[in-house]
């Protein structure tokens, strides 16, 4: 076996025994007697492959199996030409059947859950609604443009766009709207599709420098906008947003707001949300980081006018939207600003429920300790916690603060919202311990 040696370079071939799953889309091999760990990409635990590196540090390599020499029995031929080694990194696990690459999501939250946070739990990873065998559900695509004003999808850990003709992932309105195999202007640094599957609608923000609209290429989408400086935005036709379906309802969400990617993430989680923290009428709940008020608007129905949603944004558009989309319910407030701020001066003292879906980042430390009653929040009356998050590391870490907080962990789930990549949702719900 060729082994990674101190001469070894990028470039190199390797032959490797792939060992575990771990966060980010590698398979570890360690197989050297310096102690150097092998990041494996194209590869499955077991296997037994040719792997080119692509990177050397001090204390760790990364590669792309190049070669199977004993395949997986998981493994199954990439639906996508452009999913191998070298080519677009948009998806990690195409070379996976989607019941293994489930397994492997869970393995990995499993592991973080229990690196981290010290948590021994077996975890599950759900499949949902909305994809064809795993392709064809991606709502909202960032397209990169390569120096001759042709769109791709970025290769792995590079700006280097990729030429493509179709991403099969991306839902078929966004590949309708028509951005691959036009001639983009120079100007033009990157193109985002948006659609909404059941309002059929279509999106499309530009963004570059002194861009101008009769300089795009012609596009089959209702709504199109310019992006020039940050934040500041140019009409070019439509209304700037899109309807989205979720939990029997539209909801206005602004072109390039947070709305979940996959076509029925937004119901699967509502629904999961509702039933982990049953709301009862008269409730006070909080939604932290909310969006576009997917959550507010759910638990606004349960808690009825005798009690009270408080959702907290710091987001201008999705603000906007919140209000717009919660607007039948006088007894919802989207309050704006950093949830830890606005929870420093509202506090969550008379709430009894909480929802959270903060950014991969996680939630701030502030915000933990307010769900954990410290400091001014003692004396909260919270009674469960519903925590959704799009990173198990972060929540991870922020389980165990939680934990040491007075918290239990009552329920976890993945749902498998990204599938082809090693993305994955987590829901874990959480009560006070006794
Ligand atoms: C993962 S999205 C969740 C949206 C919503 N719950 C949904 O399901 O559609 C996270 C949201 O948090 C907002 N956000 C990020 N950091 C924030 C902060 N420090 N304070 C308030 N909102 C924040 C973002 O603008 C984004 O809308």
């Amino acid at each position: 076996m060729t082994a990674l040696a101190p001469s070894s370079r990028v470039g190199d071939v390797l032959e490797l025994v792939v060992g575990e799953v771990v966060h980010g889309g590698w398979c570890v091999s360690r197989h050297d007697e310096s102690g150097r760990v092998v990041f494996v990409r194209h590869a499955l635990p077991g296997e037994r492959v040719r792997a080119i590196i692509t990177q050397l540090g001090a204390r760790l390599a990364r590669a792309d199996a190049i070669e199977i020499l004993r395949p997986s029995p998981d493994r199954v031929a990439p639906p996508c030409r452009y999913a191998g080694p070298g080519g677009c990194g948009g998806c990690d696990w195409q070379h996976a059947g989607l019941p293994a690459q489930r397994a492997l999501k869970a393995a990995v939250i499993g592991q973080q859950l229990a690196r981290i946070a010290g948590i021994d739990r077996e975890v599950v990873v759900l499949p949902v609604d909305g994809d064809q065998a795993g392709l064809g559900w991606r709502t909202a695509v960032t397209f990169g443009l390569d120096g001759s004003g042709q769109a791709g999808l970025r290769r792995h850990r590079s700006h280097e766009v990729v030429g493509i003709d179709r991403c099969l992932i991306a839902h078929p309105l966004v590949t309708q709207a028509g951005v691959t195999g036009r001639s983009w202007p120079a100007s033009a640094d990157s193109v985002q599709v948006c659609v909404a599957p059941l309002s059929r609608e279509r999106g499309v923000l530009v963004a570059g420098r002194a861009l101008t609209a009769d300089r795009l290429p012609e596009l089959d989408a209702e709504c199109v906008q310019l992006v020039g400086r940050p934040g500041r935005r140019v009409p070019v036709r439509g209304r700037g947003y899109l309807a989205q379906r979720a939990a029997g309802r539209d909801w206005r969400v602004s072109l390039g707001g947070f709305w979940q990617v996959h076509p029925g993430a937004a119901d699967a989680l509502a629904s999961a949300v509702l039933t982990g923290l049953a709301p009862q009428p008269g409730d006070v709940a909080l939604d932290l980081y909310c969006g576009a008020g997917l959550f507010a608007g759910v638990l606004a129905e349960q808690v009825g006018p005798d009690g009270a949603v408080i959702a907290i944004e710091r987001d201008v558009a999705a603000v906007r939207d919140a209000r717009h989309n919660l607007r039948e319910w006088p007894w919802v407030r989207v309050l704006r600003g950093d949830v830890a701020a606005v929870l420093d001066s509202t506090g969550p003292d008379r709430a009894s429920l909480a929802v959270l879906d903060p950014p991969r980042a996680g939630a701030a430390r502030p915000v933990v300790d307010a769900l954990c009653g410290r400091g001014r929040h003692a004396g909260t009356a919270l009674r469960r916690i519903a925590y959704v998050s799009c990173d198990p590391a972060t929540l991870a870490r922020d389980l165990r603060l939680l934990l040491d907080g007075g918290w239990e962990l009552a329920d976890l789930h993945g749902y498998d919202v990204f599938p082809m990549t090693h993305h994955v949702e987590c829901l874990a719900m959480l009560t006070r311990a006794v």
